[in-house]
């Protein structure tokens, strides 16, 4: 009170047996002189306590970031590791069934590009990514003499054949981080109008995903080069797709599609097989980094 200190004081008074008979209190006034000594005491106190919190923050700091720096790489070199294995399970698939790597590469940069056109966020690029990669990992499961027949499958080869899409998805169930890729593993094969396989989804209820990546596919299995065919001209290969409108393909994804087609394929046919896999770590290096996938 007015910059004095006061000390009170409460003290039971006890009987022999320990019952409380009454209190003593007592107020003692400090004198000046002694209240400036423990306002000094309490300002020292104070300064010594932050300068102390200072020096420890000071010396911890760096210690915190280069620990920062060393999980922020080891993130990174993880998520490198984890886009490696992916890449090479899908072109070991890919190779499998006579495709080229550049295949499922082209493929993939062009259902990016498409899904951005189409607004997509981030998350589901990255599930696109990985799908794309991983679409037809099922075909591992699939006997050579049917996945390699150079002729028409018959209707019982057919049946086998399309159970590659099931079986994919009971492969990518035994890894958290690629059962990402089950939307578009799952749906590539279905089609618009519903008349795909394996459950017959048609339109919205096919992920928006699978229906990007199934214009991605026919467009790029029209345009490449295979061991038994020439590319076909970009013209005819759109006139194939604009026939599917409404029945294989989204017909408002396909319109957005056109709209970009003809730069993007000139943009792949420039870069050529080799050019386009540095393409692709650098759009995927975008979506992988700027968020934890
Ligand atoms: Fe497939």
């Amino acid at each position: 009170m007015d910059g004095l200190f006061f000390i009170q004081t409460m003290e039971p008074l006890l009987d022999r047996e320990g019952w409380v008979l009454g209190y003593f209190e007592s107020v003692f006034q400090l004198s000046a002189e002694r209240s400036g000594e423990i306002v000094k005491d309490i300002a020292m106190m104070v300064a010594v306590s932050s300068l102390s919190v200072l020096a420890a923050a000071l010396v911890l700091l760096p210690i915190f970031v280069a620990f920062n720096r060393g999980v922020m790489g080891l993130s990174r070199r993880l998520l490198d590791a984890n886009i490696d294995i992916l890449t090479v399970l899908g072109s070991a698939i890919a190779k499998r069934d006579s495709d080229t790597h550049a295949h499922n590469y082209r493929v993939t940069i062009l259902a990016i590009r498409l899904a951005e056109a189409m607004d997509l966020d981030a998350a589901s690029i990255r599930r696109l990514v990985k799908g794309a990669f991983l679409h037809d990992v099922g075909k591992i499961a699939i006997p050579d003499h049917i996945l390699l027949k150079p002729g028409k499958l018959d209707a019982d080869e057919f049946a086998v054949m399309k159970t590659h899409v099931v079986r994919g998805l009971d492969i990518l169930h035994s890894s958290a981080w690629l059962a990402d890729a089950a939307d578009v593993v799952g749906g590539h094969h279905e089609k618009f109008d519903g008349s795909g396989y394996p459950a017959g989804f048609a339109g919205g209820a096919i992920p928006a995903i699978a229906r990007i990546f199934a214009i991605a596919d026919v467009f790029d299995a029209l345009t490449s080069r295979r061991p038994y065919k020439d590319p076909m001209p970009f013209a005819a290969a759109m006139d194939i797709l604009h026939a599917g409108a409404g029945g294989h393909f989204d017909p408002d994804m396909l319109a957005r599609f056109a709209a970009i087609a003809e730069g993007l394929h000139g943009r792949l046919t420039t870069l050529g097989d080799v050019g386009v896999e540095g393409e692709l770590r650098r759009l995927v290096g975008h979506y992988f980094v700027s968020s934890p996938a």
